[in-house]
């Protein structure tokens, strides 16, 4: 084994022990987690904290036990399921992944990377964390957690963004296939609990001596990868709360209600024509959902 490849193989070996006794209980993580609800996790999971996840995933899954559960119903109830989730297109491009499921594979979540990449709205990184979690298959599972960790350990920089290099970084680390997805998960894990963003936990990482950023003084990056996004009065914050207005309310809401419930009317305005153009939205002078 040449050094560059042992030293990677320190790496996977290190972080594999660490998550054996630091994982968290996650439902979509255990032994009884069905692909259609690691699917549906993964897509939970791509702009929301775990914390935030828990609840609305479990309720889902209690209603919508299968795809064919949630394509019998009409978008409108996953986008009014969604809750406080975030990103709400989310709702409607699984609503829609389910009928594909039903349609073109009798129901059952497809098992390869490229079927499942063929599913409206699932991407890469879906389609590879699904093969791997659901069915054990060796793929390159890269979230902003990954990358941040390898960014550290191998090149020794605070954060890296999506890039050919950084995925060809992740391709590196990747083990044979009966360790894949377990890296894939721990690597994750360790991003998400100790080599955090914003305040690592250096003393508790299990690769601490193997890290090149740590080595160099963690030295922090003259650009950020990704800057802080304000939230208040944004169309992000405009289009949750009408979605919530509409999905509070018994029936349909009025556009002039729902409207005048937000302060800027051009902005109301505007979000709403975007919210029924997205069909997550349905209505003209009455709105629902
Ligand atoms: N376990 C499996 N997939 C995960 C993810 N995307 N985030 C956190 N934990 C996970």
């Amino acid at each position: 084994m040449c050094g560059v490849a042992e030293r990677e193989d320190s790496v996977v070996r290190s972080v594999l022990g660490w998550y054996e006794t630091n994982a968290r209980d996650l439902p979509w993580r255990r032994p009884d987690a069905t692909p259609w609800g690691i699917l549906v996790s993964e897509v939970m999971l791509q702009q929301t904290p775990v914390a935030r996840v828990v609840g609305p995933w479990t309720a889902w899954m209690d209603r919508w036990p299968t795809p064919a559960a949630l394509a019998a119903e009409p978008s409108g109830a996953a986008v009014a399921a969604w809750g406080r989730l975030g990103y709400p297109r989310r709702a409607l491009r699984l609503h829609m992944a389910a009928v594909a499921i039903a349609e073109r594979h009798d129901g059952d979540v497809p098992r390869t990377y490229d079927e499942l990449l063929a599913l409206p709205g699932v991407g890469d990184y879906t389609a590879a964390a699904v093969a791997s979690f659901a069915f054990g298959a060796r793929h390159t599972v890269v979230d902003t957690n990954v990358r941040r960790v390898l960014a550290r350990v191998a090149a020794g920089i605070a954060d890296q963004p999506p890039s050919v290099a950084s995925r060809r970084l992740a391709e590196s680390y990747v083990p044979v296939a009966a360790e894949a997805p377990r890296w894939a998960v721990a690597s994750m894990e360790l991003g998400a609990l100790v080599c955090t963003a914003r305040s690592p936990s250096c003393g508790s990482c299990p690769i601490a001596d193997l890290c090149a950023w740590r080595a160099a003084g963690c030295p922090t990056l003259a650009v950020p990868v990704r800057a802080a996004q304000s939230w208040h009065g944004t169309d992000r914050q405009c289009r949750g709360a009408l979605l919530a207005a509409v999905r509070e309310a018994a029936g349909p809401v009025p556009r002039q209600t729902l409207l005048s419930g937000w302060p800027e009317l051009d902005q109301a305005d505007r979000c709403l024509s975007g919210l029924v153009c997205e069909g997550l939205l349905h209505g003209g002078e009455t709105i629902s959902l």
